[in-house]
């Protein structure tokens, strides 16, 4: 940040922040995405001026003119990551640079300026330092880093905005699960697609989410934890469930994920895993996987794991799988050998329990 001055941050003080004992105990027991911290920083795009503006400063309500264009058009992206606290008491990011990036190619989906990287880092860190004492006090807990950019500028004609804010919020998380991650049951999304080619699956637009919540909705409706999808074209191909990507693992060593392309969110997790499942001597393929395969293989034992893996829930097993004329169940229909292997892994390296052998920890200080 220090050669880069126009991303200095400005350290406006709070006027008013959470006396310590009420934030005591809202960290005791933070739940997900409803605890907030103080602070928030946001930085300001015009297009004479470029980014600008950079300041960290009371988290509130924020002003908006009704006619800016994300109210209307959804120009939007956002990123999801976490900060974790290591046995020292220091606090690190788990891969923030992929998250940058992700960040970046949204941006250029949804005609929104590229944001430099020591711009999307430095944010992040003067903001979780800042806050540091929300850090959640639960077994497991984690500070959830909600970074997004938005068109803000006054004007109703459909072309991409002239003015942006990026901005990074704050909210403790509890642990997602309390020993190891139960089995989720998944539904199959059949009258529904998340993402066709050339669309914007790839990106993290709220758009996406918005036009996912029926599916979810149904799917929790009928007793189910996620959907799964199906891709666009064929409807035969497995994509990813609502907010996860998913590996399938055989009896014979072999691994699949479905191939990246313009349809699946590239998920860090996923990457990871990738990573983590070869140095395990699994035979790891990015291949595409139909819904016919995925029952026959799951009813015949061929299939032994199905796991879905994404920020927030890490690494989850799948035990069930149901359509609107059958359903199956994958292995023991509990969590597998190599899910909690995996798990406990990524886990590990996250929270400094594990060598981190890949240059994937940021330690904040
Ligand atoms: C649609 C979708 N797929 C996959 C993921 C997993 O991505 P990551 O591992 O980067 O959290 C997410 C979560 O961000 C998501 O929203």
């Amino acid at each position: 940040m220090a050669d880069a001055p126009e991303y200095d941050i400005r350290h406006i003080e709070h006027p008013n922040p959470v006396p310590s004992a009420t934030r005591e105990q809202a960290i005791a027991d933070p739940g997900f995405g409803k605890l907030f911290t103080d602070h928030m920083v946001r930085i300001d795009w015009h297009e004479d001026k470029g980014w600008h503006d950079a300041r960290l400063m009371a988290r509130g309500p924020i002003e908006l003119d009704p006619s800016a264009s994300v109210l209307h058009y959804a120009q939007e992206i956002f990123e999801g990551l976490k900060a974790y606290r290591h046995a020292d008491g220091s606090l690190a990011l788990f891969r923030p640079e992929e998250n940058a990036r992700r960040f970046n190619r949204s941006a250029a989906r949804l005609a929104m300026p590229d944001l430099p990287e020591e711009a999307f880092l430095g944010a992040i860190r003067a903001l979780v330092l800042k806050d540091r004492d929300w850090f959640p006090s639960v077994e497991g807990g984690s500070l959830y880093i909600r970074p997004f950019m938005i068109a803000t500028e006054a004007f109703l004609g459909v072309r991409p905005a002239k003015e942006y804010a990026f901005m990074v919020i704050l909210s403790p998380a509890g642990g997602y699960f309390k020993s190891g991650a139960p089995a989720i049951s998944i539904r199959l999304g059949e009258h529904y697609t998340r993402a066709a080619p050339g669309g914007t699956g790839f990106a993290k637009c709220g758009g996406n989410y918005a036009a996912s919540l029926v599916p979810q909705g149904e799917a929790l409706a009928s007793g189910h934890d996620q959907v799964v999808f199906l891709d666009a074209v064929e409807r035969r191909w497995v994509e990813e469930l609502g907010g996860m990507n998913l590996f399938f693992v055989f009896e014979d060593g072999r691994m699949v994920t479905p191939p990246l392309g313009d349809t699946i969110l590239a998920g860090i997790t996923r990457d990871s895993i990738l990573t983590l499942a070869r140095e395990e001597g699994l035979d790891v393929v990015e291949e595409r996987y139909a819904i016919d395969q995925w029952r026959a293989d799951a009813e015949s034992g061929k299939l032994v794991e199905t796991l879905a893996c994404g920020t927030a829930a890490v690494v989850t097993p799948v035990g069930k799988v149901t359509a609107e004329d059958y359903s199956f169940e994958i292995g023991s229909g509990g969590p597998g050998q190599l899910t909690q292997k995996l798990r406990e892994r990524l886990v590990g390296i996250q929270t400094g329990t594990v060598e981190d052998r890949h240059g994937w920890i940021t330690k904040l200080g």
